[in-house]
């Protein structure tokens, strides 16, 4: 014959169980002290054993009371779980998503986007492409779940995780004079004027870092906030660039941009996926966390 024990009675069997008394069960789930003792009763009718006994002026379990108060206790452990759970799965398929990203990131970011929002298609996105040194601000402010940049912010305390690599390459037109050389020497480049990005900029820190470590200078030609006219200018003549590799897409292929080879280069960097210290991802947050930390790498397809 099944057993029609109910989680309720269950519930209230486990709490009385553990206190070792009705009255604190009672006050426990917010019952009365006669609501508590009917449950058990019914439960003990239902088993067809006692589960408490009275030895003077205290209770106590019964062999049979031991056993099924395990068995409560673990169905409450995994009742608790599903709770869990339920409230992670709502907010995963649900919920919202503020990421921000570092301009040159948006090559791949909404590729990373893209693929995220077919798995949970009623997550609302929102996504906001601007350069390190906002990207700075804004996690000061507390205003994005996620960031992805190149570099973690100085100044702001932070928790990053590095999750591919991002290396920074020379580009020129086609038919310049250096196109066939290899390892051509850095110090070439000291009278060079480069195209690079704004001042704020992730890329322009590290190109101007890599320079001075080794002791080469630096010229900044002309410059421009966007990868893609960066990359336009290098192929109109205005000078060569540098810029992460995962700016070019089809340049290469098509041959209207070269990578030079030249020594020491790349310089090698990482992306970062970051939050501000302290702050609690909601589920859908963590979720794309681990999305791009497991997988954002087969997502993003490099040049040749
Ligand atoms: P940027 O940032 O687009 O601001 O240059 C990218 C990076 O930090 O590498």
């Amino acid at each position: 014959m099944a057993l029609n024990i109910t989680f309720r009675q269950l519930k209230v069997f486990e709490s009385a169980g553990r206190h070792l008394s009705y009255t604190r069960a009672a006050e426990e789930l917010h019952l009365s002290q006669p609501g508590v003792s009917m449950q058990i009763k019914q439960l003990e009718e239902m088993i067809g054993l006692p589960l408490f006994e009275q030895i003077g002026k205290k209770m106590h379990l019964t062999p049979a009371g031991h056993e099924i108060f395990t068995y409560s206790q673990s169905i409450g452990h995994l009742l608790d779980e599903v709770e869990v759970v339920v409230k992670d799965l709502k907010g995963v398929q649900s919920g919202k998503l503020a990421i921000s990203v570092a301009t040159t990131a948006s090559h791949f970011a909404t590729r990373l986007l893209a693929a995220f929002s077919q798995r949970y298609e009623r997550v609302t996105i929102s996504l906001d492409i601007t350069n390190r040194a906002s990207l700075r601000d804004q996690l000061d402010n507390n205003v994005p779940d996620l960031v992805i940049m190149g570099q973690p912010p100085e100044g702001v305390e932070v928790k990053s995780d590095a999750f591919m690599e991002n290396p920074l390459v020379i580009i020129a037109p086609a038919n310049h004079s250096l196109a066939k050389e290899s390892n051509i020497p850095l110090k070439h480049f000291e009278d060079e004027h480069f195209v690079v990005r704004e001042a704020g900029s992730g890329t322009r820190i590290a190109i101007r870092r890599f320079f001075e470590q080794h002791g080469v200078s630096f010229h900044t030609g002309i410059e421009m906030s966007s990868n893609e006219a960066i990359k336009q200018a290098v192929e109109a003549g205005l000078g060569l660039g540098i810029v992460s590799i995962h700016t070019l897409e089809l340049e290469l292929e098509t041959g209207r941009l070269v990578l030079l080879d030249v020594e020491d280069f790349p310089i090698l960097r990482h992306w970062h996926i970051v939050q501000r210290a302290g702050k609690r991802l909601s589920p859908v947050a963590m979720a794309f966390k681990q999305f791009v930390l497991e997988e954002a790498e087969q997502f993003i397809r490099l040049p040749g």
